[in-house]
């Protein structure tokens, strides 16, 4: 195995910080990355996928293990739908795609997002209408412990918004190396429901759409809005879209009259936390080279060479205001390594 030594990660987080990796290796097959994660005389090591939903506050004193598997096939089809495989270190964006390109549907209005197909599932990536578990059928993930691939259902995953089983009692204990989505081959069911959406296509002069069409309304509506990490560090939504209870909803309209909200259940709304943060007066604050991106407050940005602490200073900050003036706590997207 070739192991670097003090490497940095900047090129591998999309938050573009500056921390350092003791020790580095890139794993690009099955085999060779249960060769990294036996590798006894680094006792710690991190697994790091696209690097698209962490924020890196220090340097990290183990064996950082780069998931590099590729690969999308075909692996059982019919008229109607078709499972299709793809390895973790694929690009996300790059496979919705190549999806798209073979006509299968499903996945169009999660075209953009940052990261790569093995982190898709940990946080159940979402969109526009639609969730990855949407359209999930399994996953396959590496058992750390006995070195086995363990084959995970849909329900086994236990998808919530945002959040799934590899982000709570499998965080530690297996790696996923594919997942494996159902498409749509025809009759594809469009989610065009989303506001934003329906102006785009409008804009575009469609009343017909095609998935390609909904992916290219997508893309344009992320780019006006969410920072391109090429460009401007980020994580994309730094913190999740806070529950909270009607009752609990109802008193603060008395003081905000206008706080939007969408229902998720019979006794429960979801607030946009990015309102929350625009309201506080966040939004387009600039603190040297960090800062809330201009646009949507609920993306956190990195300017420069901004430090992963400083970062997470801001974010505290934002949630003990939007917790004394709303009473609202908001919980982090990203994970804080
Ligand atoms: N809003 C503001 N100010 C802002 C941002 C938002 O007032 O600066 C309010 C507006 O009322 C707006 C509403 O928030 O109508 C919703 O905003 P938006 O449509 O941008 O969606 P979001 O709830 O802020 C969520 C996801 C995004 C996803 C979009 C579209 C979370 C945490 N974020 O954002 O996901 O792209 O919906 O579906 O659920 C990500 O996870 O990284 C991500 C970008």
């Amino acid at each position: 195995m070739n192991i670097q030594e003090n490497i940095s990660l900047k090129p591998y987080n999309t938050f573009g910080l500056d921390a350092r990796a003791k020790y580095f290796v890139t794993v690009k097959s099955i085999q060779a990355l249960k060769e990294a994660v036996s590798l006894d005389n680094y006792p710690e090591k991190f697994i790091l996928g696209g690097g698209s939903n962490m924020l890196l506050t220090k340097n990290l004193d183990c064996l950082v293990v780069h998931l590099a598997l590729k690969g999308i096939e075909v692996i059982d089809e019919d008229d109607d739908n078709v499972l299709v495989k793809a390895y973790a270190g694929e690009n996300w964006h790059q496979f919705v795609l190549w999806c798209l390109d073979q006509n299968y549907g499903g996945i169009e209005n999660l075209s953009l997002i940052p990261g790569n197909v093995g982190t898709a599932p940990i946080q159940n990536i979402g969109a526009y209408g639609v969730e990855l578990k949407d359209v999930f059928e399994s996953c396959d993930a590496l058992n750390i412990s006995t070195k086995k691939i363990e084959t995970f259902s849909k329900d086994a995953c236990q998808f919530g918004y945002r959040e799934s089983v590899f982000k709570q009692e499998k965080k530690h204990s297996h790696i996923i190396i594919s997942t494996t989505l159902k498409l749509s081959k025809r009759q594809h069911q469009l989610h065009t429901e989303y506001g934003a959406i329906t102006n785009e296509l409008e804009a575009m002069g469609i009343t017909d759409p095609t998935i390609q069409d909904i992916s290219k309304a997508v893309i344009s509506i992320r780019e006006s809005k969410l920072p391109n990490p090429k460009e401007i560090g980020n994580s994309g939504s730094f913190f999740k879209n806070p529950v909270i209870s009607n009752s609990q909803f109802e008193k603060l309209k008395i003081n905000f009259p206008d706080i939007p909200s969408y229902v998720v259940s019979t006794k429960e709304v979801k607030i946009p936390a990015g309102w929350l943060i625009e309201k506080a007066g966040f939004k387009g604050k600039t603190f040297n080279n960090y800062g809330v991106h201009k646009k949507q407050a609920l993306v956190l940005v990195n300017y420069g060479d901004a430090k992963g602490s400083d970062i997470l200073k801001l974010a505290t900050l934002i949630q003990k205001t939007i917790d004394r003036i709303f009473g609202i706590s908001i919980e982090t997207e990203v994970n804080i390594i």
